[in-house]
């Protein structure tokens, strides 16, 4: 795909498949305006007819004439311009790009409107970001395994940015750059989450790891069974007891910073598939826990990203991967286990086993000498039912962290609202035989999740990002959403590798 900034001249002199505007509720956006009259007034009419009504997602596809160098003007609405962010940006240029693919349109070119990087959007660069990232996702395409594949729409090849002023155009060629690099990274994560099970085990997540970062600067390291034995990580191979598939730590590193300095930890949730293990899911629905390794692919194509980028600062990712099936040596609920760092874990539920995967990943982390910790993962079904598929859940021991984790979430079009860590909520971990238990009940359970998870970050800066309803968003009723996997948080994590360079 090629994506270029075309600054001189009007966005009608370009060429192309479409040419794409926007409306708000009820009005023509400033680029859609200055076309109008090119269109003999046909946008107004339209708008004023209710065929063009500028609601979230909207896309109206009108012909262009003569005066207008691209094929086609598409109108893409943006809603309520008041509450627009570089989430709902980013989310309504990937709901219209999906509708122009279907329409055989690819070859686009983007009209600025730079009001709108006054919104709460941020920045001309930030409001670049999410439009180009928005509309390039929408080229996911989940029937990979398809053997005639008629009804998948071409691809999104080719993005033209145009409309930018000239005192405006400092900064714009990096912000594109990033912005492909940034859709690259969240279209892998969505192509490894929407990977079946049998096709991404854990060995096999491990080889792309090794794949990714070939020829990079990055280092990889995969610690085996027989490495994991000799570090003492009982509890990731506590929960790969119950698999015929060998589980792997995954450590990837990006030593972009001074030697003495700050280490970033950036650990992700590797469940390749959850069945639950002896705690065992419904069968219903349970096809979706190929997807238990969001957290892991955000983090390993974070840190890609990040190194491309050369991003000066030390960043390490650290996946423990593992299926958690209910084979006959699997764990059952009461058994007793001991993680990396020498706590005593009672599994209670074999089904809350990221938070027990995530002890020895967070343990390891420390063992290389990491100072700030920020871990993701597809956690709890209790995210989804408390935000639903539009925000993710944040916890945390550090204001200072937490706060670069949000400003990278809203310079990169993410989600997450913080739930507190009141002590109160200690006590539903306490165990009668071990150290900790790893379940606490079903009050509060996004946050006994990260209670747990907490108990192993050593006293360090920490955060912890649930992800289980932002990384794929089921046939919701959220419908400004896309739907799918959504690659959610690879953007997030890149931009704070940045912000944490910079602090
Ligand atoms: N992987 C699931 C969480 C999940 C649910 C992710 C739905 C995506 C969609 C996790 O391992 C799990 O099973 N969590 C349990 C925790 C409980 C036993 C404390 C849950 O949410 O029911
Ligand atoms: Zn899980
Ligand atoms: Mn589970």
């Amino acid at each position: 795909m090629s994506v270029a900034m075309r600054g001189d001249g009007a966005p009608s002199e370009i060429g192309g498949d479409a040419l794409v505007v926007t409306a708000f509720s009820g009005e023509l956006g400033a680029a859609a305006a200055a076309l109008d009259r090119a269109l003999d007034g046909e946008l107004t009419a339209m708008l004023t007819s209710g065929e063009i009504r500028g609601r979230f997602g909207e896309l109206t596809v009108v012909r262009a004439t003569a005066a207008i160098a691209a094929r086609r003007v598409a109108v893409l609405g943006l809603g309520d311009r008041t509450v627009l962010d570089s989430y709902r940006v980013h989310n309504a240029y990937t709901l219209g790009a999906r509708q122009l693919r279907r329409r055989r349109l690819t070859r686009l070119v983007l009209a600025v409107d730079a009001t709108l990087a006054e919104t709460a959007v941020g920045d001309l660069p930030a409001l670049l970001r999410a439009m180009v990232t928005g509309t390039l996702v929408a080229n996911h395409e989940a029937g990979v395994f398809k053997t005639d594949d008629q009804e998948s729409a071409p691809l999104i090849d080719d993005v033209v940015v145009a409309g930018v002023d000239g005192d405006a155009r400092d900064g714009v060629d990096g912000a594109l750059a990033d912005a492909v690099l940034l859709a690259e990274s969240t279209l892998r994560v969505q192509r490894w989450v929407s990977e079946p099970s049998n096709s991404l085990t854990p060995t096999l997540l491990a080889s792309r790891a090794k794949e990714l970062c070939a020829g990079t600067s990055l280092t990889v390291e995969v610690i085996d069974r027989a490495g994991l034995e000799a570090a003492g990580a009982g509890a990731l191979l506590g929960i790969a007891q119950g698999s015929d598939e060998p589980p792997a730590m995954i450590v990837v590193r990006h030593d972009g910073g001074a030697h003495d300095g700050p280490l970033l930890a950036l650990v992700g949730k590797g469940i390749t598939f959850d069945s639950g293990g002896i705690s065992i899911k419904p069968a219903l629905g349970m096809e979706t826990m190929k997807g238990d390794m969001g957290g892991g692919a955000a983090v390993l194509c974070a840190v890609h990203a990040i190194a491309a980028l050369e991003v000066p600062c030390n960043v390490v990712g650290v996946v423990p991967a593992t299926e958690n099936m209910p084979g006959g040596g699997a764990l059952k609920p009461g058994d007793v286990i001991r993680a990396m760092d020498g706590t005593t874990i009672e599994v209670v539920n074999t089904d809350a086993e990221g938070r027990v995967v995530l002890a020895d990943g967070l343990a390891l982390a420390r063992r290389m000498g990491a100072t700030h910790i920020v871990d993701v993962a597809t956690l709890t079904g209790a995210v989804i039912i408390a935000l639903g598929h539009a925000s993710a859940a944040l916890m945390s021991t550090d204001s200072g962290l937490t706060r670069l984790v949000q400003r990278a979430a809203r310079e990169a079009g993410d989600r997450f609202a913080e739930l507190p860590l009141h002590p109160e909520y200690d006590s539903c971990l306490r165990s009668e035989v071990a150290d900790v238990r790893n379940w606490g009940g079903r009050e509060a359970a996004t946050i006994s999740g990260g209670v747990f998870i907490r108990a192993f970050a050593g006293g360090l800066p920490w955060v912890h990002l649930d992800i289980a309803g932002t990384a794929w968003n089921e046939q919701s009723s959220l419908k400004d959403v896309p739907s799918g996997p959504s690659g959610a948080p690879v953007r997030t994590l890149v931009w704070l590798a940045r912000l944490f360079s910079r602090d």
